[in-house]
């Protein structure tokens, strides 16, 4: 009950297990073909490029960012928590000349402030972080992406931490660029990261492409200042995964069995319902630790569905608290990084773990246990707010 990795749906760890086959296998194309189409319906779009890149989430940012930006490019980066600053450092790693505008951490920019800085800076790119794990709260996306259509700035988003959990609509916002992960809410491990370009963004990486000297044809393009790195060069992963089927890594294949059962998952349930089961089962969690009389940190209107940020109350040690969760009963949940570090903990309800007896269970052990720590926690509280929450919902 972490902000992710979380438990992976058993579906997803059984679709790892399968046999192994190679990239050229007619069995494997299918499946990158259909992985591709299934991630259209996570991702909202109709962008014929989505597919993924093999990695970490980080490995899809550092893709989306390398293959979009060329050294001395103007990228814009406002920072609302830890992986705002991640976006900052992968594109200044660019090369690029990056500006930054930043709010306090539990909060989000309105809209206004984040265009106004594209007005100030003009700049080639925007990166932004959707729902930032790091605070809790989502950033809302749709007014800036269509401001960014406007100028013809390139829109840049990481959608790790909520993509699936969270309202995203990718080419109704007038997204560019998103990258996510599958260990929050797409209920699976670390280890694939599902990416999408509008035909905008294809046709800036399109124009830096150079097949590696190996492979390319006489008459292939070669530029003068290719992508800065091979492994998450688009161009040539588009050309893999695209009709050329043109040779680049080896494919991690039990990863794209993996990612494509997590997408399954998503699209047999609808994305709708998906958001709405983390809705309820988030609210649920953040309504039981309301009961116990703990205070909820972060902006609440902007807060993720499927994290919930909650200070560890005066006088209890809150390692103490996760190590005794952890040890008598096996749930683990989150702590949390600079400013925030020791004042709060980060309770997650998603992917395979947004469920009502997992946001139960949870607030039974984390009342015992915080009342051993020696808070004056109410009896039951934790559990009757969590219900008085599901039975209003209803
Ligand atoms: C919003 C966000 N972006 C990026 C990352 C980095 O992902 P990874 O550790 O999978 O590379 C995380 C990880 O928690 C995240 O929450």
């Amino acid at each position: 009950m972490g902000p992710g990795p979380i438990t992976a749906d058993p579906r997803v760890l059984r679709a790892m297990s399968a046999a192994l086959v190679g990239q050229y296998d007619p069995a494997m194309t299918a499946y990158m073909a259909e992985t591709q189409e299934l991630y259209r319906g996570v991702f909202r779009t109709a962008n014929a490029a989505t597919l993924l890149v093999d990695g970490t989430s980080r490995a899809g940012i550092e893709a989306a960012l390398v293959s979009l930006i060329e050294p001395g490019d103007r990228v814009l980066v406002p920072i609302f928590g830890r992986f705002g600053f991640l976006l900052q450092e992968i594109a200044a790693r660019c090369g690029a000349d990056v500006h930054t505008i930043e709010r306090e951490w539990g909060t989000v920019f309105p809209p206004e402030e984040v265009i106004a800085a594209l007005d100030a800076v003009q700049p080639k790119l925007l990166a932004l972080v959707h729902g930032d794990t790091s605070t809790t709260v989502a950033q809302p996306l749709a007014e800036i992406g269509a401001a960014c259509q406007e100028r013809g700035v390139l829109f840049y988003t990481d959608v790790t931490a909520s993509l699936g959990g969270n309202e995203f609509e990718t080419d109704a916002w007038g997204v560019d660029a998103a990258t996510a992960g599958l260990q929050k809410c797409l209920a699976g491990p670390s280890g694939s990261s599902p990416i999408t370009l509008s035909d905008r963004a294809v046709a800036v990486i399109a124009a830096r492409k150079s097949i590696e000297a190996g492979i390319r044809d006489a008459d292939s393009q070669v530029v003068a200042h290719p992508i800065r790195s091979n492994y998450f060069d688009l161009g040539q992963i588009l050309d893999y995964w695209g009709e050329k089927r043109l040779n680049h890594h080896t494919e991690a294949t039990s990863m794209l069995y993996a990612a494509r059962e997590c997408a399954r998952l998503l699209v047999e349930e609808t994305m709708s319902v998906a958001v709405e089961r983390h809705a309820l089962h988030g609210g649920a969690m953040a309504a039981g630790l309301a009961g116990l009389g703990l205070e909820l940190f972060g902006d609440q209107d902007h807060r993720m569905n499927n994290v919930i940020g909650v200070f560890i109350p005066a006088g209890v040690e809150g390692e103490a608290v996760r190590g005794a969760l952890l040890a008598d009963y096996a749930i683990e949940i989150g702590t949390s990084f600079g400013p925030l570090h020791g004042r709060i903990w980060r309770i997650g309800v998603m992917g395979y773990n947004a469920r009502r007896d997992t946001v139960l269970t949870t607030l039974a052990a984390l009342e015992q246990v915080l009342r051993r720590a020696g808070a004056a926690v109410p009896a039951g509280g934790g559990v009757d707010g969590a219900l008085a929450y599901y039975g209003s919902a209803e």
